[in-house]
């Protein structure tokens, strides 16, 4: 008893530098408050082969939000895949592609927003942090489980998640058992302690130090009551963010992301999460995943190293591995997400037993 007390103004006055100390111009404790206008890329689709509308559902008291696509031309109820994105995006930074291309191939897909992000409650905003984002898959789980038994057969469920998520679906998978009947882990987060390895090595140790120091700043500040503190979530090497990105990725990052973000999303995230990362290693439930799993990985990943994709793909017999020849960012727009959504589109259609349906070929266009 009495080391404990004898350590306590130690950490007092630890905790008072922490928080007074204003030793890193990369913190930002502005204000950042949650936009709710809606903006252009957020409402209700009425396609010719799919519907698109927006729902609600709870998560730990407070409400996410989702889009719901349902295909059109089909009989009976389709299976549906969940989606959601990773580290600190929404569903407006190119998840519509991949819910679209799966609607037009006989399949339901909620893409949803974790809560402090896009539509979804929630504040501090851009809280990244697994455990609260694993709940939130729960809580996603609960509500097409318990209210969409109606329009989908909720006993095909599908799991669609990238980078960060892409280990999230893995541990989700491995809890649900056989109730889960597909995984799509694209350039999956798999490893906290190879991505802290990674990120000890191309940042040197005093920058890692920065990094781990802002986390304890920020939680130093919230124990206060303090507004929290944020770093950038991308920017160039030296700037201590989350991603430190050469220009050429930095621009790929960006060129999915819409011209106005849901809920006035900012390029920052709550810098605590320096402090969670190594300890998050999804690739210890793989193993258990009962479900087939295609694992979409990039050969010249500078976040997720194909090395640990190829090592959960041995570790699990239900687990295809599909290798890109590109970057971590290069799968959401061109030819590559072509690729890649088809590829993935193929494997949820089988694996979940969907009924694509043949939809009338689009009026031709008049010769001019
Ligand atoms: C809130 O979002 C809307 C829609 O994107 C935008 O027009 C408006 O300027 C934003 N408001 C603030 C205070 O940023
Ligand atoms: C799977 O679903 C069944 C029926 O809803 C439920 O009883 C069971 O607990 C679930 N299994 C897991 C591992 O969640």
């Amino acid at each position: 008893m009495v080391p404990v007390l004898a350590l306590l103004p130690a950490v007092i006055a630890l905790l008072g530098a922490a928080i007074v100390i204003p030793w890193d111009k990369t913190l930002n404790t502005e204000p950042f408050p949650r936009n709710t206008t809606a903006t252009e890329n957020c409402g209700p689709i009425d396609d010719l082969q799919y519907s698109r509308r927006t729902v609600y559902f709870p998560s730990k008291g407070l409400q996410l939000e989702g889009w719901l696509y349902l295909p059109k031309g089909i009989e009976g109820r389709p299976p549906i895949v969940v989606l959601a994105h990773g580290i600190a995006g929404q569903k407006d930074m190119g998840l519509h592609p991949f819910a679209e291309v799966f609607a037009q191939r006989g399949m339901a897909a909620l893409v949803f927003d974790y809560r402090n992000f896009g539509g979804s409650e929630g504040e501090p905003r851009n809280w990244v942090s697994p455990k609260r984002h694993l709940e939130d898959w729960d809580s996603a789980l609960d509500y097409v489980r318990s209210t969409l038994g109606a329009e989908v057969d909720v006993r095909r469920i599908g799991l669609w998640g990238t980078s960060f998520a892409g280990g999230h679906v893995l541990v989700t998978a491995a809890k649900e058992g056989s109730n889960i009947s597909a995984v799509i882990s694209q350039v999956p987060h798999l490893s906290g302690i190879e991505a802290s390895k990674k990120s000890l090595k191309n940042r040197g140790i005093p920058q890692s130090v920065r990094l781990f120091l802002a986390g304890l700043h920020d939680r130093a500040r919230v124990l206060v009551g303090l507004p929290a503190a944020y770093l950038k979530v991308a920017g160039p090497p030296g700037s201590n963010s989350f991603m430190e990105l050469p220009d050429e990725d930095m621009h790929l990052y960006l060129a999915k992301h819409p011209e106005h973000y849901m809920g006035g999303w900012q390029n920052r995230i709550l810098a605590r999460l320096a402090n969670e990362l190594s300890r998050y290693n999804p690739i210890h439930y793989v193993p258990e995943v009962k479900a087939p799993v295609l694992l979409v990985a990039t050969t010249q990943d500078a976040l997720c190293p194909i090395a640990v994709a190829r090592r959960a793909a041995e570790l699990n017999s239900n687990v295809q591995l599909l290798e890109k020849d590109v970057g971590h960012f290069d799968v959401y727009l061109g030819d590559l997400f072509e690729e890649v959504s088809v590829a993935q589109a193929r494997f949820l259609v089988e694996k979940l037993g969907a009924i694509v349906p043949v939809h009338e070929p689009a009026e031709a266009l008049p010769l001019l």
